[in-house]
């Protein structure tokens, strides 16, 4: 497996290797893997002939006040992991290399109005630095399947619409969430609980599951599953309740009666880490 941290390297390997006839893959990730990450490099080894993994914790994705600094790295695990998985190549470009013309970059792509919705909402700014570093990182991989997890669905949904509106030549791959036996999403901020923070964050997907269960009964009024997300939340000791909505699958506008495919989202704070959650809701 080779390393590469200049954008001229991973651009030449990928063009290398379609010259050969061999499909590319691409993961994007900000390391610090945890089997959600390696789930996505053995789906991408199952599809592909050359898999390339990026690992950039990309600072435009961070607004003032949130966790650039002490977001975990841990660059020789990764690396160690992505060889054992079968990568062919893991690219961990320095922020010279992802924003050659200075940082920050002056030009960045604009996620539109679906950027703008919930965790956009709650974090300005964040999918402007997604998509910035993700369609600077398509654009070096060249034509390929690119794996993102469905753990960050609203980030899915921009990067596709990103994907269509521009035409990049670039299928994206959807990979379910993976969970730890109590539900909870893998996610490298579960790093940042306590103990007792661990345990109560179990109740998002016990919040989610609630939901889908409302709908599997019949119920299509996005505020009764709203209602029953927020009380599961709410009677959780630390957990303290931040978004919580039922949502259009391709949008993500909020909705006020399931008539097609709709996605059940969650986010609350334990202590001050704040993660995400969702669900897509049976028919
Ligand atoms: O999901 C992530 O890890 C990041 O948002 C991504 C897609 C690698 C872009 O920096």
């Amino acid at each position: 497996m080779d390393l590469i941290r200049d954008a001229a390297g991973i651009r030449a390997a990928a063009d290398a290797a379609r010259a050969g006839g061999r499909a590319v893959g691409l993961v994007p990730t900000m390391g610090a893997f945890h089997d959600g990450h390696r789930s996505l490099i053995r789906r991408a080894r199952d599809d592909r002939d050359m898999v390339i993994v990026s690992i950039f914790v990309n600072p435009l994705q961070f607004g003032p006040g949130e966790d650039f600094e002490r977001y975990p790295r841990d660059e020789e695990r990764d690396l160690g992991d992505s060889e054992l998985l079968g990568a062919d190549l893991v690219f961990a470009p320095t922020v010279e290399e992802m924003y050659p013309e200075g940082y920050p970059p002056e030009v960045t792509v604009d996620p539109g109005p679906l950027g703008e919705r919930l965790e956009g909402a709650a974090r300005p700014g964040h999918f402007r630095g997604v998509v910035t570093a993700v369609a600077r990182l398509l654009n070096l991989a060249g034509p390929c399947a690119a794996y993102f997890g469905e753990k960050d669905a609203q980030q899915l949904a921009v990067i596709r619409r990103m994907v269509r509106t521009l035409g990049f030549p670039v299928e994206v791959v959807a990979c379910p969430i993976v969970r730890e036996s109590d539900g909870l999403a893998m996610s490298s901020r579960n790093a940042y609980l306590s103990p007792e923070e661990r345990e109560a964050a179990g109740c998002l997907f016990l919040a989610l599951c609630e939901a889908a269960e409302l709908a599997r009964k019949g119920e299509r009024d996005a505020a009764v599953l709203a209602a029953a997300m927020a009380r599961e939340v709410g009677a959780t000791p630390l957990a303290l309740l931040d978004d919580v909505a039922v949502v259009d699958e391709a949008t993500f506008e909020e909705i006020r009666d399931i008539t097609g495919p709709a996605r059940a989202v969650v986010a609350a704070r334990f202590g001050p880490t704040r993660l995400i959650d969702n669900l897509l809701l049976p028919m």
